[in-house]
């Protein structure tokens, strides 16, 4: 499939204009986002990802044995079988993980950070299936694949919003329509988060959703003193040499209070902390038991690329970098980090960009040593695999 460029993707506009106007801000349908879509996963096929052990998936049927009933996978075929002619919808997680076509329309967003991506979930609905007006705390693309799905639009949202009584679905009491239109496959609706929605298939359909990692503040906060407190001394405490006789033995003055707010400034005013872990966070993979450490190829890397092979990133893997100064970068893979000289910049650049690398690409860095050391040892992680070019 030919990938839009991005002035088609958004609909005739520039991704500059699509970020100042529209992104976390307002909602944009745009018609024929994907002008030669071929639906990457037929239905039976998304069907049979949810009956695999490893793939989250769920099933919502909206008036099952209680309203909005869900059923959460693997399920069996069986299952499947004994579901209502209508009214259902199955949805399955990160299927981009377990399917090169899926992951490929990621990179129709190249104009974001391939780190904000979080990933691309795909629903199958029978006619009526939906999972009701609902928000998300993320970005969404919801991309039609295949039939046809009425989309509406609604209120801002926030976590003061009623909600109904469910216990495991988070479906808006009240939904006050603004907007509403038919997607037909190719095209594709954004919805910024906090803002309300509401999708019914019209026919039986499938929508690929790209969803985005967005860490809340309390992740931020809770996963980063872990990171830094793994790096403290015990011997780093409070300390008030500076004390004076107190007035009142029980009372906590501001002097102490201001203490510890230096102690927490100092700590979070870290910049290289911050970004060593941030990078580390936002590259942790979803499924990391589908990263297993490898064998390196019994001859010398460079033959095996000379005999037809290449690299492939594997699909569970996230690859980030960031170059902190002339002299250092650093590069993420997969929740860990390490610091390269910045002279490697133009290889961490070529591996972190493609999703297959071959032999070409490569061989012109296989004399300078250290490039070579990184690509071995992404290989032995599992984060790039030796493929044979199928493309
Ligand atoms: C769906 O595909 O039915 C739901 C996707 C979403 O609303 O985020
Ligand atoms: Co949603």
């Amino acid at each position: 499939m030919t990938l839009p460029q991005p002035a088609v993707l958004l609909g005739g506009i520039s991704p500059d204009v699509f970020l100042r106007d529209y992104w976390q801000k307002k909602p944009l349908l745009i018609r024929r986002a994907f002008p030669d879509l071929d639906n990457p996963l037929s239905p039976d096929e998304l069907a049979g990802l949810a009956l695999e052990e490893e793939v989250e998936s769920r099933i919502v049927l909206t008036q099952g044995v209680t309203p909005w009933e869900l059923r959460r996978g693997p399920f069996s075929e069986d299952d499947f079988k004994t579901l209502p002619e209508r009214d259902w919808t199955l949805l399955v997680q990160a299927v981009d993980q377990f399917v090169p076509e899926v992951a490929e329309l990621t990179r129709a967003f190249s104009f974001l950070p391939t780190w904000r991506i979080d990933d691309v979930m795909i629903s199958y609905a029978a006619p009526g299936g939906s999972v009701g007006p609902h928000f998300d705390n993320y970005d969404v693309f919801l991309l039609q694949s295949h039939g046809r799905r009425r989309w509406k639009i609604g209120q801002h949202c926030d976590d003061q919003s009623p909600l109904l009584d469910h216990p495991d679905l988070r479906i808006l009491r009240d939904f006050d329509e603004e907007q509403e239109w038919v997607l037909e496959p190719g095209d594709m609706l954004y919805i910024p988060p906090g803002i309300a929605h509401h999708g019914i298939a019209e026919d039986d359909c499938m929508t690929c959703s790209v969803g985005f990692r967005a860490p809340s503040h309390s992740e931020i906060l809770l996963h980063y003193t872990d990171f830094l407190s793994q790096h403290l001394g015990d011997g780093q405490r409070y300390s008030d040499s500076d004390m004076r006789a107190a007035n009142d033995p029980s009372a906590i003055d501001d002097q102490s209070i201001e203490r510890l707010q230096r102690i927490v400034l100092e700590l979070v005013q870290d910049k290289a902390a911050l970004a060593t872990w941030f990078g580390r966070h936002m590259t942790e993979p979803r499924y990391p038991e589908l990263i297993e450490p490898q064998e390196l190829p019994a001859g010398t890397l460079h033959e095996e690329l000379q005999n037809g092979y290449g690299l492939m990133r594997n699909p569970s893997s996230r690859l980030a970098y960031r170059l902190e100064n002339e002299e250092h970068l650093l590069l993420f893979a997969s929740g860990e980090h390490c610091v390269l000289p910045a002279t490697l910049l133009p290889i961490v650049q070529l591996v972190c960009n493609n999703d297959y690398l071959d032999c070409e690409a490569l061989l012109g860095w296989k004399n300078n040593g250290e490039a070579w050391t990184l690509i071995e040892q992404l290989l032995a992680k599992g984060d790039l695999l030796l493929e044979g070019d199928d493309e």
